[in-house]
């Protein structure tokens, strides 16, 4: 048996590792976290987090050989394997304020484990870093006066939220990233044994420990840069008459481009897209790579010039204002299936709204508490209501901003019956039925297609 520590209870640490605790029975996982409702959470019956399937796997592993516990020094002397997946967020101080990742969480957590240790461990990084850190995570961990021996390993994580139990139980590719040296490939062969337990060998594979570092940050940046591509795309569609989802479907059927990332949507949200390009950004600058940094960052500035165009043509649509105007956002969640709303475009845009003075409502099925968390003092001045009937009821406009699949089921007819009129409906995820929302009345606006409207012809 191998006693396994995962620090960080989040939605990495929290949905990863009951799916290894499930298909690896013979060995011993326990998840810390500092934060003590969130661990209380774990072991209730409502888990902190809403990602479809993981309360079944939870279930079916907890108190058998999944723990969860806030006693981090204790489990840390236990450990023999620990996963390390605290938050490390963008440094909002100091030198990279903006960019740069705040690592302070990580040296903490390393020194924690250092002070704790009784034994040599294999440490391994799961939160994403900057390119590097393992080396310095080591060099702290084996300053050690205690002849103690640490190899880290980088792992990165590559599910996404909502499908977390789905790639995890089948993913692309699993990526370890070791030492070159006789203990560093005995650390990543030992990983690599537990990954086996259920995924094939030749989908689990190996790199130095640079390379799986900037690996997780590319393929987000990659990713992100899709989605950018196709939106910027889509304001050209709004102008052209052409059809973006008709383009997206051509080109992604030439195998080369492929066919997935080309939905054009309000923008990217989500913790790690933003965060992670702008490290590659700011690691490009450190290592005197100008050309290189303006060419990644120019993906966030899309993104942002996405999400202000939505909510510009909102208002614009909307006879200029939207001052004392009730406006329903459906959606708080950065993308279906899952409460998290950190840089949920919904958010920006509701902040948008509130600064023209609109009156914001904002509904969501599973996310409303995190919107409201998020949102801080602003969050006093919107309404949160759960039903999407309720929220629309007296409404100017529904934006959609989160692509649920609930709300393609809704009585559209119904809606716009409560409505102010003429009643406006965007589209922020190009999810629903235009040309019938338009004949029930609606004046409708997807991205980058034609807006369908009755205005004109008044
Ligand atoms: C986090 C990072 O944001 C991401 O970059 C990385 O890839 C994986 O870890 P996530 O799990 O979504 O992702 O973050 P979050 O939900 O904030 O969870 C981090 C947890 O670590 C929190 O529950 C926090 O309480 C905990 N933590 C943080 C500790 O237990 N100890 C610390 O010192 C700091
Ligand atoms: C992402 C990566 O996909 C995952 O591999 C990594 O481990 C963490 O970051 P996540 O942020 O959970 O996962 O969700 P993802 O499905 O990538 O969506 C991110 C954002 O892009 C969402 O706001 C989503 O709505 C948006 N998106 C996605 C689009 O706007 N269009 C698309 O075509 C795809």
């Amino acid at each position: 048996m191998t006693n396994i520590l995962c620090i960080g209870a989040g939605y990495v640490g929290g949905s990863t590792m009951p799916i290894v605790a499930s298909h690896c029975p013979q060995h011993r996982f326990v998840v810390v976290d500092i934060n003590e409702a969130r661990i209380a959470a774990w072991q209730s019956d409502k888990l902190p987090i809403y990602e479809p399937g993981l309360d079944e796997v939870v279930r079916k592993t907890r108190d058998k050989n999944l723990f969860f516990s806030t006693d981090v020094d204790k489990h840390i002397a236990e450990a023999d394997i620990i996963f390390v997946s605290v938050n490390t967020p963008t440094k909002t101080f100091g030198q990279g304020a903006g960019k740069a990742a705040d690592l302070q969480y990580w040296e903490k957590t390393a020194r924690q484990i250092l002070e704790n240790s009784t034994s040599s461990k294999i440490v391994v990084e799961k939160s994403t870093l900057p390119v590097r850190t393992a080396e310095a995570m080591e060099r702290i961990l084996n300053s050690n006066g205690k002849s103690l021996h640490f190899d880290v390993l980088s792992n990165p994580e590559f599910l996404a939220e909502g499908t977390a139990v789905r790639d995890m139980e089948n993913p692309d590719r699993v990526l370890i990233g070791g030492r070159e040296t006789e203990s560093g490939q005995k650390a990543v062969e030992a990983l690599v044994e537990l990954y086996a337990n259920w995924i094939p060998r030749e989908r689990i594979i190996t790199s130095n420990l640079w390379s799986s570092e900037l690996s997780k940050l590319v393929a987000n940046a990659f990713l992100a840069q899709r989605i950018s591509s196709i939106n910027a795309i889509s304001a050209l569609c709004e102008k052209t008459e052409a059809d973006v989802s008709e383009v997206a479907h051509a080109i992604g059927l030439d195998n080369r481009i492929g066919k997935y990332f080309l939905r054009a949507s309000v923008g990217f949200g989500g913790s790690c897209f933003k965060k992670d390009i702008l490290h590659l950004v700011y690691l490009c600058e450190q290592y005197g790579l100008p050309e290189v940094a303006t060419y990644w960052e120019q993906v966030v500035t899309m993104n942002e010039y996405q999400e202000m165009r939505f909510t510009s043509n909102m208002v614009a649509s909307m006879f200029n204002t939207v001052a004392g105007k009730r406006i329903a956002l459906f959606g708080t969640a950065f993308k279906a299936n899952t409460n998290d709303t950190r840089e949920s475009p919904a958010l920006e845009v509701c902040r948008t709204l509130l600064e023209e003075h609109a009156e914001v409502v904002m509904t969501d099925p599973h996310a409303i508490e995190n919107a409201r968390y998020d949102l801080g003092e602003l969050a006093q001045r919107v309404i949160f209501e759960p039903d999407p009937y309720t929220a629309a009821k007296g409404a100017h406009a529904i934006a959609i901003l989160t692509e649920w699949s609930q709300y393609t089921q809704l009585d559209y007819e119904k809606i716009y019956v409560s409505m102010v009129k003429p009643a406006f409906l965007f589209d922020g995820r190009n999810l629903l039925d235009h040309r019938k929302l338009y004949e029930v009345g609606f004046n409708v606006y997807p991205i980058g297609k034609p807006a369908l409207t009755h205005l004109h012809s008044q």
